[in-house]
């Protein structure tokens, strides 16, 4: 993610939502088949589950219903102080369907963005892929491998994000690194991204309520005094409108608490432990305008595919990540990525350190890629095994504009790199899109993964 997910959008009216255990709902995960592929191209079934964030529970007092946390403010009563906190209060179970509009059939996974649910109405989410326990989640590592969906966003309007993604998440969501937590992956606890994001309310087994403060244009949001930060590899950031690709990477492996300037917070954006920029390949911002959108080369307006693969510099899976490749698939012809045309750079169709380098040059940004270890990091990242992440939100932050519009908004749209996509500088405004387009949606379904070459027919 470009600028801070940190204020995600939730909205619950009248409930809200530690680290024990509720069991007022029964917790039941939404099933999804995911395939496995093998060279040749024959591919395995899995039967695998998604749990959602455990930040968008209900989170309540272990001994009854009291909400812990209501609207954007914690109870200062069950939760004098972190630990106590996490003591006192339970995240419970998930209506997927009734109060998130989260629903699975076979291989597809449909996320609704705003839904009207009996308690609340709720803005958004975010879940994980779990294992064949249903209660780990699955581990990637994919290099010199790759991975491949389907994904329908043609109802998915501008200032909205329908993201697929890896962060360096443990397994069982910190359970066992820090004992206060009794929850873990089977609630969706732990999460982590290169923004280090401060939206969190429980980070390494403790409530982020030291120095809470309640957003100021998200109702049921605030931030904490510490970030949580990881490796994030960004498959899949997009609209209709428009489409990333961004590796992510930190100087830790890992998910790492942050706090201070650690974080890389306003000003401290390039101080901090994290790429926050990240290096992304996005097609309209690199030159190339009439290949992804509505009745272009790879059409929004219905499905399609999407293949990524991650080379590595030996060909083998112990191999350094080298390079990043994009294609898709669509009415049954093969796409290949479009070519950057950006003066003064030499033409790309793929993300390598190379690139990464000529872009931040071309554009005038910041390197901070290179600087905290490049792709051969993002690789270090996949040897740790990383969490596949589906999502769908709005941005507080920055109104989407990073993705699918002129960022920043006070620079010059004709200057390199700074025009990403048609939207208007007006859009995406999160209160706008979540009275207009409450029934955006996004659905990700086909998910394959193997040896390069193996998820798609060419
Ligand atoms: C909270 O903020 C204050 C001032 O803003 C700062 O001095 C303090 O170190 C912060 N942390 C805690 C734990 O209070
Ligand atoms: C890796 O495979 C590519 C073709 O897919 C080939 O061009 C390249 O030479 C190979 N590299 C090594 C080190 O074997």
């Amino acid at each position: 993610m470009f600028p801070s997910v940190a204020l995600l959008s939730l909205s619950f009216l009248a409930i809200a939502y530690g680290q024990q255990v509720g069991t007022l709902t029964a917790e039941t995960h939404p099933k999804l088949s995911v395939s496995q592929c093998s060279t040749g191209g024959s591919c395995q079934t899995l039967q695998r589950s998604v749990v959602l964030d455990s930040n968008w529970r209900w989170l309540h007092e272990t001994s009854g219903s009291t909400n812990c946390y209501t609207g954007n403010t914690w109870d200062a009563t069950i939760c004098p102080d972190p630990v106590t906190c996490a003591e006192n209060c339970a995240v419970d179970g998930a209506d997927y369907s009734g109060t998130y509009g989260i629903t699975t059939s076979g291989n597809a996974l449909t996320l609704k963005f705003v839904t009207n649910g009996p308690y609340s109405t709720n803005i958004g989410s975010r879940v994980y892929l779990l294992s064949d326990d249903d209660e780990n989640y699955e581990m990637f590592s994919l290099k010199n491998q790759e991975f491949t969906f389907d994904v329908d966003m043609s109802q998915l309007p501008c200032g909205l994000n329908g993201a697929l993604y890896f962060v360096e998440m443990d397994q069982d969501g910190g359970m066992s690194r820090f004992p206060n937590n009794k929850a873990g992956s089977k609630y969706g606890t732990g999460y982590c991204d290169t923004q280090c994001p401060h939206d969190i309310k429980f980070i390494n087994g403790e409530a982020n309520i030291l120095n809470w403060t309640s957003s100021a244009n998200d109702p049921n949001a605030g931030s904490g005094q510490y970030g949580t930060c990881c490796n994030e590899m960004d498959v899949w950031e997009a609209n209709s409108n428009g489409a990333a690709v961004t590796p992510h990477v930190c100087s830790v492996q890992g998910q790492t608490r942050c706090e201070g300037t650690d974080c890389g917070d306003g000003d401290e954006r390039y101080d901090g432990i994290c790429d926050k920029d990240g290096c992304d390949f996005n097609s309209w911002r690199m030159g190339d305008q009439t290949f992804l959108g509505s009745g272009l080369t790879v059409d929004t307006s219905s499905k399609f595919t999407v293949v990524t693969q991650f080379m590595t510099s030996d060909n083998t899976t112990s191999g350094t990540l080298s390079e990043i490749r994009r294609l898709y698939v669509q009415n049954g012809q093969v796409i290949a990525n479009s070519k950057t045309t950006i003066p003064g750079m030499d033409s790309f169709d793929s993300i390598t350190d190379d690139f990464c380098n000529a872009q931040k040059t071309a554009f005038g940004d910041t390197n901070s890629f290179e600087k905290l270890g490049g792709l051969p990091t993002m690789g270090e990242a996949f040897d740790q095994g990383m969490v596949l992440v589906m999502s769908v939100w709005d941005d507080h932050e920055a109104n989407m504009l990073w993705l699918d519009s002129d960022y920043p908004t006070d620079a010059n749209p004709s200057s390199p790199g700074v025009s990403r996509g048609p939207c208007a500088t007006s859009s995406g405004v999160p209160a706008t899109v979540e009275s207009q387009s409450p029934g955006a949606t996004v659905v990700f379904s086909n998910l394959k993964f193997g040896p390069i070459g193996s998820t798609y027919a060419s």
